[in-house]
C-alpha cells in the first residue's frame, strides 16, 4: 500500500482484529502504535472540517469527533485549540494519541500513593513530554496513565484517540496535585459530529 493512504477504516480493522486475538496491553500498545503511525501518516485520514475547534457548546476552544464506537474500542479525533488546557486525569484504560498537526504537549504524573482513598491522592511530577506531528504517546493502565494537556502554541494540535474502552461510560478521576483532591468525572457521551 503506497504511504499516506491507510485509512480510518482500515485501521479499525486492524486493531480490531488484534482485540480478537487476546492480545496483552504491552503488546497492543507496541503493534497498534506502529498503525496508528501510518494512519497519522495519511494528512487525509480525517476530513478538514474536524481539524478545527467545534466553536460552540461547552468546550467552544476544543473539538472532538467520533470516528468509531464499540464497547472495547473508541477512536475519535481530538482538537485543543491554541491556549487550551487540560488539568491532570487518568483514564482507567488502555490508550494512544497520535498527533496529527501541530505538538502535544503533556505533563505526566507518577501516583505515590496506594489509591486506597477515593478522594486523596499524592502525584509527582514525573516528566515534561512533547509528541511532534506522527508521533504516538502512550497511556499505560495503572503504570503511565495520568497527564496534564495543554496547547502553547497559536494554533489548533489535532490528535487521533485511541481507547480500550468506551470513555463515555466511564468514571475517571481528575487531580489536583496541591491539595491532593482527586475528583471524578465522565467524557460527555456526545460528539462534535453527532
Ligand atoms: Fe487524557
Amino acid at each position: 500500500m503506497p504511504r499516506g493512504s491507510y485509512t480510518v477504516e482500515e485501521f479499525v480493522h486492524d486493531i480490531t482484529e488484534k482485540l480478537n486475538q487476546g492480545m496483552d496491553v504491552e503488546k497492543l500498545l507496541d503493534q497498534g502504535s506502529t498503525l496508528l503511525e501510518r494512519l497519522i501518516g495519511n494528512p487525509d485520514c480525517i476530513p478538514p472540517e474536524y481539524k478545527a475547534p467545534s466553536g460552540g457548546g461547552k468546550h467552544p476552544n476544543r473539538g472532538s469527533y467520533l470516528l468509531h464506537r464499540s464497547p472495547e474500542l473508541l477512536v475519535s479525533t481530538v482538537v485543543w485549540g491554541p491556549g487550551d488546557h487540560v488539568g491532570p486525569h487518568d483514564h482507567h484504560t488502555w490508550g494512544m494519541i497520535g498527533v496529527l498537526e501541530n505538538k502535544l504537549h503533556e505533563i505526566r504524573f507518577r501516583r505515590l500513593d496506594d489509591g486506597s482513598r477515593p478522594d486523596f491522592s499524592r502525584l509527582e511530577k514525573d516528566r515534561q513530554a512533547v509528541s511532534k506531528q506522527g508521533e504516538v504517546s502512550l497511556l499505560v493502565p495503572d503504570v503511565d496513565e495520568i497527564h496534564q494537556i495543554d496547547n502553547p502554541d497559536h494554533r489548533p494540535t489535532v490528535e487521533i484517540h485511541v481507547y480500550g474502552r468506551d470513555l463515555a461510560t466511564l468514571n475517571r478521576c481528575r487531580f489536583d496535585p496541591e491539595t491532593g483532591a482527586v475528583t471524578t468525572f465522565a467524557s460527555s457521551a456526545r460528539y462534535d459530529n453527532e
